[in-house]
């Protein structure tokens, strides 16, 4: 799909069909203003029939209007003036798409960003359009003998804007948009990959595919290196596979002023596929498990982000990557671990293992002496009990940080809610054995899975987010990676970013 913005009005664009909007009280947008002066009143006309009558996301297509050079016309119902706002405005760009699908259009003239929304401009408007209609857009047919093909024949969408002094901040809409809209793209056919081709050596050869580009170095973190290091937790975990664990390192330097500035890290939880080890999960639903690896494909997404957008900023990826499976050399509930960081852990669930792998990657993440340090993972069943699918769990050790990814997920839309790691938790993790255990009992789940992770994070900002509930959709037959948080870290660079150029 095509994209560009303009402030041209609809007369330069004879070949295109206008969308254009309509308030409750049959107030007009100022483009459907427009074609009813051009038609010499053809739109109140139909108004007065009570045709149509405004309400969110009613839809009529018209077409050979009289004296209008566009030969179609679609109408979009914006409820009241006075309720309308952002989420409103994402409605009806989801209904536009949902309707261009269905008929035979081929280039589409948007009015829909024209009217004022109280603290969203138009940058912001054109990037929620761009990522809205490649949301809609989105197949994944790889394993299907017939490909369910999209039988829409729209290619180009042009926006229209009102004035031509926003244009160079829609252009760089544009570019933005269309490279997180891409990045989502990309973490949502990782997560949608099966487990048997979503390997850890997949997701490493994936990661080598970035070493081309200029400002990026590779480094893979093998379970020799491993060995070598002391990463303990993190080997059991994958001791049951037949896939050895490996934590390949996405290193990107664009900071102006050089490699030196302290980096930005994301680490992200990458079990290729989970079965909960010995202490083995339900078969219900079991399948779900290969979107373990979410963290890590949000991770590798984000870099793939910041290499195109050419962002100026040090930034790191860190995939943590292992399969937790079954088999003779599994780790066992009683196991006594000893951590990167030289804490030992005793094993009493081996479905917490996410917190196993993460703990050495945040140990080891420390020596890059990081400006911050954000998890990504599908951490825990009961950060879905708590917040559902709507809001990841966002837990940190630094108010400014965990701010910061607050107001980018309010921008982006895409929602977080923070979590207390409250010391009161801590006894949870308290092992008879060694220095904690690795599940702190059934109440607070989500929060003793952070307390865990904390432990490990005592020499930088640290942030945390719990995607178990929105990194994808599940109803019966319609299951998804959704892609988030993409959109949230994004946000949140392209805020970092504004403070170097
Ligand atoms: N990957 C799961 C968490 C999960 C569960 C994500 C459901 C999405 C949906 C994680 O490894 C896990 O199994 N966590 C356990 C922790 C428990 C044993 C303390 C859980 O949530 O049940
Ligand atoms: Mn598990
Ligand atoms: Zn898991």
């Amino acid at each position: 799909m095509e994209f560009s913005v303009t402030e041209n009005h609809l007369e330069s664009y004879p070949s295109s069909c206008v969308v254009s909007g309509i308030f409750e009280e049959t107030r007009l947008f100022p483009s459907t203003k427009k074609i009813d002066d051009i038609s010499k009143g053809y739109i109140s006309a139909l108004l007065n029939h009570n045709v149509l009558n405004g309400k969110v996301a009613q839809t009529l297509l018209l077409y050979d209007i009289p004296y209008l050079p566009n030969k179609h016309i679609i109408l979009i119902g914006c409820g009241k003036k006075s309720d309308f706002n952002e989420n409103c405005y994402k409605k009806l760009i989801r209904k536009m798409i949902l309707f261009c699908k269905e008929i035979s259009i081929l280039r589409i003239l948007c009015c829909l960003s024209e009217f004022n929304i109280k603290g969203y401009n138009n940058y912001w408007k054109i990037r929620q359009t761009i990522e809205i209609i490649n949301e809609e857009l989105y197949v994944f047919n790889k394993f299907k003998k017939n490909k369910t093909k999209l039988n829409t024949t729209l290619h180009e969408i042009i926006l229209h804007i009102p004035h031509k002094n926003e244009l160079p901040s829609c252009k760089q809409s544009i570019k933005d948009g269309l490279s997180i809209a891409q990045g989502i793209k990309i973490a949502k056919d990782l997560g949608n990959m099966p487990p048997n081709f979503c390997t850890p050596d997949y997701l490493v050869n994936k990661v080598h595919e970035l070493s081309n580009h200029t400002n990026v170095t590779i480094n893979i973190i093998d379970a020799l290196k491993m060995k070598k290091l002391g990463m303990y937790a993190y080997l059991a975990v994958g001791q049951g596979s037949s896939y050895s664990p490996t934590m390949p390192i996405i290193k990107y330097n664009g900071h102006p002023e050089g490699p030196n500035v302290a980096p930005i890290v994301f680490i992200g939880k990458g079990l290729t596929f989970d079965s909960g080890g010995i202490s083995i999960k339900p078969s219900n639903k079991m399948d779900e498990m290969k979107y373990d690896m979410c963290g890590a494909a949000v991770v590798y997404a984000v870099m793939c982000i910041a290499i195109e957008l050419h962002l100026p900023l040090n930034i790191i990826g860190i995939l943590a990557i292992s399969e937790n499976m079954i088999n003779h050399a599994s780790f066992r509930p009683g196991d006594i671990l000893t951590t990167l960081s030289g804490q030992t852990v005793e094993v009493l669930n081996t479905d917490a293992e996410g917190r196993l792998v993460l703990c050495d990657a945040l140990t080891y993440a420390a020596r890059y002496k990081p400006d911050v340090v954000i998890d990504i993972a599908t951490l825990t069943g009961a950060c879905v009990v708590a917040l559902g699918h709507h809001f990841s769990g966002l837990m940190s050790n630094n108010e400014d940080l965990s701010n910061d990814l607050i107001i980018a997920a309010e921008q982006s839309k895409d929602y977080v809610w923070k979590l207390p790691l409250d010391d009161v938790f801590q006894k949870q993790l308290k092992s008879n054995y060694a220095d904690m255990t690795n599940v702190g009992g059934k109440s607070g789940g989500a929060i003793t899975a952070g307390c865990f992770l904390q432990k490990f994070t005592d020499k930088y900002n640290w942030a945390h987010l719990d995607i178990a509930g929105t990194a994808w959709i599940s109803n019966h037959c319609d299951k998804s990676a959704t892609g988030r948080p993409v959109a949230l870290l994004s946000q949140y660079l392209l805020n970092r970013s504004s403070h170097n150029i």
